[in-house]
Parts: C-alpha cells; sequence; structure tokens
C-alpha cells in the first residue's frame, strides 16, 4: 500500500470515538468475532465495523467448555492474525479470565501488551462495578475500553452455568447499575449478554455509549455474533443467534469429495500436476 493510500486508509478506519458517535446519528453497529486472518479478511470486505478477538476462542478454536483457561499470549497471538487483515474494522481483543481481575495495574499490563504486540486499537473486558477502577485506569493509559456487562461467561461458576441474567427487580436493578458504571468509568461501548429484550432496551436508552447485543434483543445500538454460529461452524447453534450460511454443511461435502477422489485415483487430474 503506499503512504497516501494508507493514509486514506487510516482516515476511514472505524475508531472508538466515532463509534460512540453513531449512537447520536442512530447507526447501528455490526460486530463479528474473528480468531484468524482469513476470516477477518472476508469480514473486513465484507464492511463489518468491529471484530472482536473474543475469548470465545476458547469454545470455538480450542475446543474447550469454558472460556477460563484462554491466556493472554493466546488472546494477543489471535489478535494479530486479524489486526493484519483490518484495514477499516476496529480490531477489539478480549482480555481473558485472570488478565485483569488481580490489579488496575495487572490490567494495564494486559491491555498495553494487546496493544502493543497483538495490534488492537481497544480491548474489551467482563463485568461491571467490580471491574470499573480497571476500566478507569486502561482508559487513563490511552487505550479504549469496551465493557461486557449481563451474561459474562467469565462468570460461569458464580452465574451456576451461561444463564439469562437481569430477570427479577434484583437482577434487573444489578444488570442497569453494571452498565452505568462501566460507562463512568470511561468506557466507549458496552456488550450486553444474555438478558430480556425489555432490559436491552432500558439500558440501551439509560447509556449515551453504544450498546452491543448478543442474546439481548433487537434495541441495542448493535449486534455482535460469535461467526461460528454466523457461519454455521460449530456443532450446534444457540437460540439467540442466527446461522447465516451452513460452512461447516460445505466443509464436509468438500472433505468426503476430496476423501472419495483420492481413494478412487481421480485427484491429481493433469491439470493440477506439474510437466
Ligand atoms: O468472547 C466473545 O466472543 C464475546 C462475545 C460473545 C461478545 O465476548
Amino acid at each position: 500500500m503506499s503512504t497516501v493510500s494508507a493514509a486514506s486508509a487510516r482516515e476511514h478506519r472505524v475508531t472508538a470515538p466515532a463509534l460512540r458517535a453513531r449512537k447520536q446519528r442512530g447507526e447501528r453497529i455490526a460486530m463479528l468475532t474473528a480468531y484468524d486472518h482469513a476470516f477477518a479478511a472476508i469480514f473486513e470486505a465484507a464492511g463489518i465495523d468491529v471484530l472482536l478477538v473474543g475469548d470465545s476462542l476458547g469454545n470455538t478454536v480450542q475446543g474447550l467448555d469454558t472460556t477460563l483457561p484462554v491466556t493472554l499470549d493466546e488472546t494477543i497471538y489471535h489478535t494479530r492474525l486479524v489486526a493484519r487483515a483490518a484495514r477499516r474494522a476496529l480490531v477489539v481483543a478480549d482480555l481473558p479470565f485472570g488478565s485483569y481481575q488481580v490489579s488496575p495495574e495487572d490490567a494495564v499490563r494486559s491491555a498495553v501488551r494487546c496493544v502493543k504486540e497483538g495490534g488492537a486499537q481497544a480491548v474489551k473486558l467482563e463485568g461491571g462495578t467490580a471491574v470499573s477502577g480497571a476500566i478507569a485506569r486502561i482508559v487513563a493509559a490511552e487505550i479504549p475500553v469496551m465493557g461486557h456487562v449481563g451474561l459474562t461467561p467469565q462468570a460461569v461458576h458464580r452465574m451456576g452455568g451461561h444463564r439469562v441474567q437481569g430477570r427479577g427487580e434484583e437482577g434487573r436493578a444489578r444488570v442497569l447499575a453494571d452498565a452505568l458504571a462501566v460507562e463512568a468509568a470511561g468506557a466507549f461501548a458496552v456488550v450486553l449478554e444474555g438478558m430480556p429484550a425489555e432490559l436491552g432496551r432500558e439500558v440501551t436508552a439509560a447509556l449515551a455509549i453504544p450498546t452491543i447485543g448478543i442474546g439481548a434483543g433487537v434495541h441495542c445500538d448493535g449486534q455482535v455474533l460469535v461467526m461460528h454460529d454466523l457461519l454455521g461452524l460449530g456443532e450446534w447453534t444457540p437460540s439467540f443467534a442466527k446461522q447465516y450460511a451452513s460452512l461447516g454443511a460445505l466443509a464436509s461435502q468438500a472433505a468426503r469429495a476430496f476423501a472419495e477422489e483420492v481413494r478412487e485415483a481421480k485427484f491429481p487430474g493433469p491439470e493440477h500436476s506439474y510437466r
């Protein structure tokens, strides 16, 4: 890329302040998870605004039951692959469990590594009032932070499973208080996960920063899906997610056709052979 076109790509880059400003204009935000260069390039070309290197990589890429074992080094590695493909989309690295809970200093160190070594332009972390100090410190270190409240998978053991949050008056008030704390701490956006659509609407109306929903109804300012759910690459699709393609079935069909042609000595044909 020439210096001029690199500069113009930078000018059109989705930024944290630009995403904040979209809420005032009523422009919705489309965010997808990505974990590697190939899919990040496809989503980038499709005009996705935000590429989230989610700690869901523990489930989708590593075959784990929870996101808890994902390490900061693994997050940084996958962020680097995604950042290499992103020209316009904002790249957000998801701070994994244990990388920000111990102290705000730890949180800043982890976030700095995601930016410096991974090429992220922002980080995301889970929790509300309990992590507001960590959010404020990361923001003070000039790194934009996306919050994440409601169903927070890193709290799977406290929640007793991946359970919808915010049902009942106490739950509703807790989710709202968490979202307000995240905003007050300086986050530029917040993910709302796994809550009644009506609460998604209420939190979205209460905040000046954009909300990005996953299983939180249509009233959020944006939506995020895990790419394996979007593309039908997982073993199942959660009820809140919409599968827009069946790539798993296509991949299986391709692998079967390849195996058959190898066994019947039909591949490689002359057109795939060197002379
Ligand atoms: O890790 C992840 O993919 C996420 C999204 C579900 C928001 O946090």
